[in-house]
């Protein structure tokens, strides 16, 4: 009987030994990476989610992940260096001084342009450019030009041709009158020769009052134009009394044309009236002095002309 139970003994003792053996082999020794072993057979206790064990008890293969693409670097801004501003030169205003010396000198209201210094103005080419005995166009400089329609070959600069022939056409259609330019543009050597003949002509008290010393005048711009109508192809005064001059005084600053030395203004002009001589200056300026009644360019740039009592002030 002791035999026996020792033989039932051994017995278990070995059964339980083979079973056991085999339910531990199957534990991973170490956890499945995930990533590493996409395919490879994990225990519940190794599934940290607790999803990967069918009921049935077949392990569920990991899920695979998807394979990220590398990334690409993103290229790192070199620092490029902050260029310093150079600083803007201040223009230095050139001068032309006077030819006769003593002082500046008048003839009934009127400077000889001789005896005063000038500021030659830093852009010649600007439309509404400030030209007078004050403010003086460079010798050298020859705008464009074109040859202007409704005249006898006289030129000016385009856009101020092409606004003359608008006007013309514009004042025609309206009231039937054929404006007509007398003198556009002049060269350096024929205002020289205008100025210089008018002394002994008129007299000096009268040169200083209507004609331009070379560079004091706006004709060689190619922005002036002396005008009257076709059949009277002469400068007058009482041209801007007339049907066609009350139409260009009225409709002028629609085509950019401004009234350039007008009655009553020469102290501040420096020229006499002239009922004939306009200005292109732009639709903008000419626009803006119609509106608000700026009679002159030089009230328009604050910039009127020094009066004996105030040169040396
Ligand atoms: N008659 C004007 C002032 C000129 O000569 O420009
Ligand atoms: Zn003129």
């Amino acid at each position: 009987m002791k035999r026996d139970v020792l033989s039932a003994v051994l017995l278990i003792t070995l059964l339980c030994t083979s079973v056991l053996g085999t339910s531990c082999q199957n534990k991973p020794s170490s956890p499945t990476l995930s990533g590493t072993s996409s395919w490879g057979v994990s225990s519940g206790d190794n599934n940290a989610e607790g999803s990967g064990s069918t009921s049935s008890g077949t392990v569920a293969p990991t899920a695979t992940p998807e394979p990220t693409d590398t990334p690409t670097p993103t290229p790192i801004p070199i620092p490029t260096e902050t260029p310093t501003p150079s600083p803007t030169p201040t223009p230095v205003p050139e001068y032309i001084e006077p030819i006769i010396e003593g002082g500046p000198v008048w003839y009934n209201g009127y400077v000889d342009p001789r005896t005063v210094r000038a500021e030659v103005v830093s852009d010649p080419s600007d439309i509404a450019v400030l030209v007078n005995k004050y403010y003086a166009s460079p010798s050298w400089y020859v705008p464009e030009l074109v040859v202007a329609k409704y005249s006898d070959a006289q030129k000016l600069r385009p856009e101020a041709a092409a606004a003359w022939e608008a006007m013309h056409d514009a004042c025609m259609a309206d009231i039937g009158e054929d404006l007509y330019l007398i003198s556009g543009y002049r060269s350096w050597e024929t205002q020289t020769a205008s100025f210089n003949n008018a002394i002994p002509r008129r007299g000096l008290d009268k040169a200083v009052c209507k004609n331009a010393y070379p560079g004091r005048s706006e004709h060689p711009l190619g922005l002036a134009l002396d005008i009257n109508i076709r059949s009277d192809p002469e400068i007058r005064d009482n041209f801007v009394y007339t049907r066609a001059g009350e139409w260009v005084l009225e409709h002028g600053h629609e085509y950019g044309f401004i009234w350039r030395y007008p009655q009553d203004y020469g102290h501040i002009t420096g020229y006499g009236v002239e009922g004939w001589h306009f200005r292109y200056v732009g639709v903008d300026v000419a626009t803006e002095m119609y509106e608000n009644n700026i009679m002159t360019l030089e009230e328009y740039y604050g910039k009127p002309q020094l009066m004996p009592n105030e040169y040396n002030e």
